[in-house]
């Protein structure tokens, strides 16, 4: 399949897509015949909530198991369990913290085919989708266990004073951790890593749609030594318990990650709550363009543009929504397209051959499918992908329009859309506004051989990853730290060296000696 390719993890590990497709296929039939449960969990105990039964995205016949969506009172009552607890999680040494996180990573890699199966099942992910999942997943585990021994210990400052200067980290308190569904494993994990080794205790609280894969991932945390009551799990309605905690004056932080309007909710919350000044720490949504300029390499950019613009169902963050392509070789290009967006193969993601699976509900696919028919009623199609007949669930066969300009989107399209736009070389500057004219910064993708416009292009743009003669998707922890600015977020980087100095209160000891 098109999108497919051999990867290695940060480690270097080869997650070599055979070895783990025939690892995953052999173990299919036994995860299509169980049910995951998720109900809330505090201090350990699991809970009672309301029952939601979970079907899979790619075939709406196959139920996947049963979530029990958290009450709001349970939310008060995991707030006063991991307040009573953060003094004791607090002053547990970080080489010992940090060790949880890599027996968490251990344990993830021994669980992955169970967690590919997962990633598929309820998040409709493709395999490779799932291979990354879980090489990104193990991935922040041990990077964030490697900085907090790096970054969190205790440093003597020496200077005039006279007296012994210390400067140290700890953790702030309770910190609320919010995830989206689109990356269920990997983002969940990473943000609730980051936040316990800095010393916070942890409300977790994944996306509705991805609450199994979670749970899954609370049972291995607790597996690999986490005490139970520096965590509580509560999965459920974001409104309604993101309601609950953020105005809650216990909580000291909250790390997010989803769309730009829930963000602004709860920024509003977090600043009219009473108790500490709340940190949020927030990875929105983006409108990501890639520009190419007549120096580029034409198969080259429609292969990169095609992986960022539909890898995942083009349900990434960082996904390609607007291919800007200068005037003299954008007929070329978008042939290209034409030919590369015939070959996708769009089905159900545990069957090999399909290169994107569904998109993850019905919502979802509606809205997506409302734009697309009204960029079709406008005459601006380019080309579309082909649905098999026989299909049962989410699906948006990947799209293609030709547009004016960037400014025409009104907003984020999250799916396997992309716009293509032509531009004359002496707009070349008038694009890069336009596209910072957004609000947004979150990914920019740029393909030219000639260095100096690449040059001219990343001083003039406002985003947070910029990507050269290359696709835009799937930043390698530790070594693309990820995230935005602007409407995509406030920083810092998840998978970068300033990340847990977010989750963390700087003190400093002078003691007269
Ligand atoms: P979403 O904002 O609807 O939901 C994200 C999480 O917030 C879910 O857990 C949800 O339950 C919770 N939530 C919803 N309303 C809430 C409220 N009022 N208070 C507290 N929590 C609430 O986003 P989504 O549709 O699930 O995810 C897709 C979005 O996430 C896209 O915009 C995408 O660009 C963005 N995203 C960004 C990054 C990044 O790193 N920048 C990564 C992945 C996804
Ligand atoms: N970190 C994810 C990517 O780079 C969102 O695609």
């Amino acid at each position: 399949p098109a999108l497919y390719g051999n990867r290695t993890n940060s480690q270097g590990i080869n997650m070599n897509i055979q070895t783990q497709w025939n690892e995953l296929s052999s173990a299919y039939q036994t995860f299509l015949d169980r049910q995951w449960q998720a109900a809330p969990v505090i201090g350990g105990q699991k809970l009672t909530g309301t029952a939601h039964k979970v079907h899979c995205p790619y075939q709406l016949s196959q139920e996947v198991g049963t979530a029990q969506f958290a009450t709001a009172e349970q939310a008060k009552q995991a707030i006063d369990g991991l307040s009573a607890f953060w003094p004791r999680w607090n002053a547990t040494p970080i080489e010992q913290r940090a060790q949880i996180l890599e027996r968490l990573g251990d344990l993830l890699e021994a669980n992955r085919a169970e967690l590919m199966a997962l990633c598929t099942l309820e998040a409709g992910k493709t395999l490779q989708d799932g291979i990354d999942e879980v090489r990104e997943a193990v991935d922040f585990c041990r990077y964030y266990a490697l900085q907090a021994r790096l970054k969190l210990g205790r440093e003597e400052l020496k200077g005039p004073t006279g007296e012994r200067n210390e400067l140290f980290h700890e953790g702030r308190g309770v910190f609320v951790c919010i995830s989206p569904w689109n990356f269920p494993l990997a983002i969940y994990l990473g943000q609730i890593t980051a936040a316990l080794v800095a010393g916070n205790t942890v409300l977790a609280k994944p996306a509705e749609q991805t609450s199994l894969i979670a749970a899954r991932a609370l049972e291995l945390m607790f597996e690999a030594g986490l005490p139970k009551e520096a965590i509580a799990f509560l999965p459920g309605d974001g409104a309604t318990l993101g309601g609950v905690f953020c105005r809650d004056p216990r909580v000291v932080g909250v790390c997010f990650t989803g769309s730009t309007d829930t963000a602004r909710i709860i920024n509003r919350q977090l600043a009219e709550k009473e108790g500490a000044i709340a940190t949020l720490i927030a990875e929105t949504g983006g409108q990501n363009a890639m520009i190419v300029d007549s120096t580029a390499l034409p198969e080259q950019v429609v292969k990169d543009a095609i992986g960022s613009a539909f890898t995942s169902a083009g349900q990434r963050c960082s996904a390609l929504r607007v291919l800007y392509v200068q005037r003299d070789i954008a007929d070329r290009v978008i042939e290209l397209i034409k030919g590369a967006m015939d070959q996708l193969k769009v089905g159900p993601t545990h069957l090999r051959e399909n290169d994107l699976g569904p998109v993850i509900d019905a919502e979802a696919r509606d809205g997506l499918l409302a734009h697309i028919q009204q960029l079709k009623a406008e005459g601006k199609l380019i080309a579309e992908a082909k649905l098999p007949g026989s299909l049962n669930g989410h699906f948006v066969a990947p799209v293609a329009f030709e547009i004016g300009g960037i400014h025409e989107l009104k907003k984020e399209q999250f799916g396997p859309v992309l716009h293509v736009v032509r531009f004359d070389a002496a707009d070349l500057e008038k694009v890069v506004a336009d596209i910072n004219a957004t609000g947004y910064g979150l990914t920019l993708g740029i393909h030219s051989r000639n260095e100096e416009t690449a040059e001219r292009i990343e001083a003039l743009a406002r985003v947070g990853n910029l990507y050269v003669n290359r696709n835009q998707v799937g930043a390698v922890v530790g070594v693309q730290p990820f995230g935005g600015c602007g409407l995509s977020g406030t920083g810092p980087k998840a998978g970068g060296p300033s990340y847990l100095l977010r989750f963390v209160n700087e003190r400093t000891t002078s003691t007269n000696t």
